[in-house]
């Protein structure tokens, strides 16, 4: 792990830290962090594995846990579970499929999520829901929401205003446009470090059970689905090479994270904030690869 840390550490090629949110331009390209959790709550971890940073898109994880958990499969109604082999802010294909976006990971279809946990409750009380169930995973009271990224998001989202708009006019959305959104800017902006991130993770690598409490999180045919569904799609268009080079599920954050999953053994988080062309964390990529060829992890 330190060796991997290490070689991160140096490379040249670092992507290109996120910019359209003004307030993740401020990341430290040289930033690299990695840890990994496995089923008897063994911690590894190396470079910047303490330190917070936005976790973006990677809530979609859990606010699709637990939209799942509120209205079941229903919520595949108002939602596909179709890679998109689109970027993860586009507009085309919404209008071809009448406001029904491909899969819960693009921002329309994450949007649409989030109005199913939104239902009818007042904002804050669904972002507290989304807040309180990621400390109960992760096992920690403190992680929070950073304000900056949130406004930072809310002043300059104006694509998702747009796509927000385009499925209420379908009817796919039941909430106000601005509830809804506020709600998906604040939880974009839920700030994590690597190992608090794979302690998240953990019940989506142990068949929906919190391994070090033993109680179900969710059920096991659950988990092995949003698995797929992460495999197939938490990458965006760059699905097919995530699931490639490094054979497990994962999803991405335009914040540089990953949390990757593999199935019975490990939750793995890594992060460093340069992209790749499809807005992919670029050495978080190549580190998990590196770390599942080393250790045999690929699902397949
Ligand atoms: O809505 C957005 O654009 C961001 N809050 C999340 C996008 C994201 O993380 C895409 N990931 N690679």
């Amino acid at each position: 792990m330190s060796e991997i840390a290490e070689e991160m550490r140096r490379r040249p090629d670092r992507g290109e830290v996120a910019t359209y949110i003004p307030e993740l331009a401020r990341a430290d390209r040289q930033a690299f962090g990695l840890a990994v959790i496995d089923a008897d709550g063994n911690l590894a971890a190396a470079g910047d594995s303490e330190t917070p940073f936005s976790v973006q898109s990677i809530t979609k994880v859990f606010t699709l846990t637990l939209a799942l958990g509120k209205i079941g499969d229903r919520l595949w109604q108002r939602v596909g579970r179709e890679p998109s082999g689109n970027p993860f802010n586009s507009i085309v294909q919404l209008e071809l499929e009448k406001g029904v976006p491909r899969n819960p990971f693009i921002n329309a279809g994450a949007i649409a999520v989030t109005d199913a946990i939104l239902s009818g409750h007042e904002p804050r009380e669904a972002l507290g829901e989304i807040l309180r169930f990621l400390q109960f995973l992760a096992e920690d009271s403190t992680i929070t929401i950073d304000e900056r990224v949130a406004a930072s998001e809310k002043r300059t989202g104006f694509r998702n205003v747009a796509l927000a708009n385009f499925m209420k006019s379908y009817g796919v959305l039941d909430n106000p446009v601005d509830y809804t959104l506020g709600v998906y800017f604040h939880h974009c902006a839920v700030a994590m470090s690597c190992r608090q991130l794979a302690m998240a993770g953990r019940f989506l690598a142990h068949s929906g059970r919190n391994p070090s409490t033993g109680l179900l999180v969710i059920s096991p045919e659950r988990a092995r689905r949003i698995n797929a569904i992460m495999l197939t799609c938490g990458h965006y268009d760059g699905s097919g090479d995530f699931a490639y080079r490094v054979g497990l599920p994962g999803k991405s954050g335009v914040g540089g994270g990953i949390l990757a999953i593999a199935p019975g053994t490990a939750s793995i988080a890594v992060w460093s904030p340069g992209l790749d062309a499809a807005g992919n964390s670029h050495l978080g990529r190549l580190a998990l690869e590196r770390l599942t060829k080393r250790m045999g992890w690929s699902i397949f």
